[in-house]
């Protein structure tokens, strides 16, 4: 046992060193607040005066979600056929200056509530953790975050936690044990120690649903090749073209050619859906890579995360997998400039009143475009309406910064006739196991010809020290794809043909 648990199981016999009066009774449940995924220890102390005048406060900056606890306790307390104290009941959330955001304190407001009024036995109490929304009709709701809240729990030295039942297979990824509850009823008969808690149901294992295959894509030769060296190296991509010619499509079939996460992948991505609260039930663990496509329109916050109530965005729930941002040049360029920095650095950092929190975004981005905004640009069937001055105003959308992050740059022209009538094309189950073999070949080094080669391209093109890097990185993929033993100069040469944008430039 920890020390810090040693001193919690001590309760303080005076506040302020003043002895107690008669009838004030003070005790403490324990959870946690997030900032960003990290769990913070928060003690949630009740003190019930029984002979004050009757009220009900909750003070420790609590959002306005936790501080209506105070209806739902109180009903909840009712509907578990035990006693709301008499007089006056304070509830303190410790530390006072780390804001307490949602429902999930609920619980352990009730049970410091029930503890203090004599309901409940205390030193039971310091042995769990506990989180959970009550119902007005005291069962317990699911809310959002249990994973990280059991991290902290563990990390504590705490041997239990106490959650709502459809989130204890959830908690039991902390390496924890969950005790299931239903009812606030059941948590207290639990902790008198007249109830054996639920078994905990093992999260039955089901197929994920099937994906979209690359099968279905006629033509397409070099798109279809740069989406493999993509998904083998992790690359970032954008489809440029005119309207119909699959860009969508192509963009869609990435995650059928990714392999299934690491297990310590896994359970980061997890952490960051159950803090969204878009964990499954059923299978609470996220193993496959997540692909996220918000649309054009999302805000900024939506995307990169932050606003009120902090949450992941989208550039943070495809942590370790794919975000598309289909019609790239339609989003706006504020939110484009903010991606900026997860692309870079693989994290978004939101600066919050108590300090900073920090969500993982280590995604690979997709995007398609047209290359003008009526689209008929790169199509030889069709005559582009786009003036200057729009066509213009377009391209500086895409600021050169962002377009610098693109490790591959394809253009797709309309496919022919021949190319639509053909048999399919080759399956995803054929490529996968090509990206899973070339992503275990890593760290193969350049040869002499492809230094020299790079070193070139570095002075003709105008190619910042970012793009080198990107393009050394890209060679790198396409030698492990060709299951070469070091990089060539014909590997950095086709890295160099995915690197210039000319169609968007002229
Ligand atoms: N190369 C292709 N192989 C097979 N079908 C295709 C191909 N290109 C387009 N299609 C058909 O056209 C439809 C539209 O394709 P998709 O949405 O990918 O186009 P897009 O390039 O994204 O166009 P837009 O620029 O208008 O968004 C697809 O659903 C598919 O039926
Ligand atoms: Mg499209
Ligand atoms: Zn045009």
């Amino acid at each position: 046992m920890s020390d810090d648990l040693q001193r919690v199981t001590k309760l303080p016999e005076s506040r302020d060193g003043c002895p107690r009066s008669v009838g004030d009774v003070l005790a403490r449940a324990v959870t946690h607040a997030l900032v960003g995924l990290e769990p913070r220890r928060v003690e949630v102390e009740a003190d019930v005066y029984e002979n004050g005048l009757p009220a009900f406060a909750i003070v420790g900056l609590p959002d306005r979600a936790c501080a209506e606890a105070r209806q739902r306790v109180r009903s909840g307390i009712h509907a578990a056929e035990l006693r709301f104290p008499k007089g006056r009941v304070t509830v303190n959330l410790a530390p006072a200056g780390l804001r307490k955001e949602g429902s999930g304190y609920d619980l352990p407001i009730a049970l410091a509530v029930l503890a203090a009024s004599q309901q409940l036995p205390h030193d039971e109490l310091d042995r769990h953790a506990s989180i959970g929304e009550l119902a007005l009709d005291g069962r317990l709701r699911r809310v959002g975050g249990v994973l990280a809240v059991a991290e902290g729990a563990r990390r504590m030295g705490l041997e239990r936690v106490l959650c709502p039942s459809e989130s204890a297979a959830e908690a039991a990824l902390a390496g924890i044990e969950p005790i299931p509850v239903r009812h606030l009823a059941d948590a207290v008969a639990y902790l008198r120690g007249e109830l054996e808690p639920d078994p905990i149901v093992p999260p039955r294992a089901h197929d994920p649903p099937p994906l979209p295959d690359l099968a279905d894509v006629r033509g397409q030769e070099r798109a279809r090749r740069a989406l493999e060296i993509a998904a083998a190296g992790g690359h970032n991509l954008l489809l440029a073209g005119p309207p119909g010619t699959g860009k969508t499509m192509l963009a869609r079939r990435l995650p059928g050619l990714l392999p299934a996460l690491e297990p310590a992948a896994a359970l980061e991505v997890t952490r960051i859906y159950s803090v969204a609260g878009l964990l499954s039930v059923e299978q609470p663990l996220v193993t496959v890579p997540p692909f996220r496509a918000p649309h054009h329109s999302a805000s900024t916050a939506a995307i990169v995360g932050g606003g009120p109530g902090i949450r992941p965005g989208e550039a943070s729930l495809a942590h370790r997998g794919v975000l598309l941002l289909d019609e790239l040049a339609e989003f706006a360029r504020p939110t484009l400039e903010a991606l900026r920095q997860p692309l870079e650095d693989g994290v978004v950092s939101i600066a919050r009143a108590a300090g900073r929190a920090i969500f993982p975004a280590r995604f690979q981005l997709v995007a398609t475009m047209n290359l003008c905004p009526c689209g008929a640009r790169g199509d030889p069937a069709a005559q582009c309406t786009c003036s200057g001055q729009r066509l213009a105003a377009y391209r500086d959308k895409l600021s050169r910064a962002l377009l610098d992050r693109f490790d591959l740059v394809v253009t797709m022209p309309r496919p022919r006739a021949v190319e639509l009538a053909a048999g399919p094309s080759e399956a995803s189950a054929q490529v996968a196991p090509r990206v899973a073999a070339a992503r275990g070949r890593e760290g193969l080094s350049r040869t002499g010809d492809a230094d020299a080669l790079l070193s070139r391209a570095v002075e003709r093109l105008p190619l910042s020290g970012r793009g080198r890097a990107r393009v050394a990185r890209t060679a790198r993929t396409i030698a492990a794809l060709a299951e070469a033993d070091a990089v060539a100069a014909e590997h950095v040469a086709e890295a160099l043909a995915y690197r210039s944008p000319q169609e968007l430039a002229a």
